[in-house]
């Protein structure tokens, strides 16, 4: 299973999703690998030293004959590896613009390894560019995060048309895993409207695990820690183990 974390807005969760999902699996006894396709590089910085890290995602694209072993790094997390990114993927773009088999990098690039692992994750950036494409392609499943703010919904609909895109033509076995409400605020009506707007619009696909806004989650990254290890008791690490059940059943 390659499942791929989209939504091109900003800030709504995925890599938050990306680290406690993929950790949560990885806990429970699964082979994990994460990949970290945001030049960002946030999901790598809960994991690994940005000194230390040599081959990264931008390698992984561009030098095809490097082995596997150059790109995939050990997390404190057992059971969870990850292939960080750096700076440099943001140049991934120009560099491969113009090549015949640009979309299709990620998937080829995957076929060596994707029966190593019983689930592969893959963090994505906030556009739908070559990147996220790329993403889709190699996937089996797509789980969007969605933020429950005003405005949620707005570009969904862009992020449904490209996954049918994608299905239409180079993916036709991509599936939508599920839409995860995440920083729900308890305290809010318009939480609970959105919440009620977004079951309404996706139905079965709606995950029933919802994320709350909590300081816990936002603090983890800064002491690179999952919020299993950080705050075991709180509410972010009970939901995304609740989360991680949902996945687990779906897949
Ligand atoms: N449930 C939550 N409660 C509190 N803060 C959260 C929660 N989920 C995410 N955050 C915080 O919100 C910010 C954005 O979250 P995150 O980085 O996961 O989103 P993203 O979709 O990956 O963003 P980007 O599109 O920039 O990659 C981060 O500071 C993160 O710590
Ligand atoms: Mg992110």
């Amino acid at each position: 299973m390659i499942i791929v974390i989209a939504n091109q807005k900003g800030g709504v969760g995925k890599t938050t999703t990306a680290i406690n999902l993929s950790a949560a699996c990885a806990m429970q006894g699964k082979n994990v690998l994460l990949i970290d396709l945001d030049p960002q590089g946030n999901s790598s910085l809960s994991f690994v030293d940005s000194e230390k890290i040599n081959g990264s995602a931008f390698e992984l694209f561009t030098e095809v004959n490097q082995p596997w072993e150059n790109f995939i790094y050990q997390t404190k997390v057992k059971k969870l590896e990850i292939v960080p990114s750096k700076i440099n993927l943001a140049k991934l773009e120009a560099k491969l613009v113009g090549d015949f088999d640009a979309i299709f990098r990620l998937r080829d690039r995957l076929e060596q390894v994707r029966s190593d692992y019983d689930l592969i994750f893959i963090d994505t950036p906030p556009t739908l560019g070559l990147i996220t494409v790329n993403a889709l392609v190699a996937a089996t499943h797509v789980l969007i995060p969605i933020q429950s703010s005003y405005f949620a919904l707005e570009g969904t609909d862009d992020l449904l048309e490209t996954i049918e895109k994608v299905r239409s033509r180079p993916n036709p076995d991509l599936d939508l895993l599920g839409v995860l409400v995440t920083l729900f605020d308890k305290r809010t009506s318009l939480s609970k409207d959105v919440e009620a707007h977004i079951r309404n619009v996706f139905g079965e696909k709606a995950f029933k695990t919802i994320i709350t806004r909590s300081v816990r989650l936002e603090e983890s990254p800064a002491h690179k820690e999952t919020i299993f290890t950080f705050s075991p008791n709180s509410s972010g690490s009970i939901e995304y183990q609740k989360l991680s059940k949902e996945v687990l059943s779906r897949v």
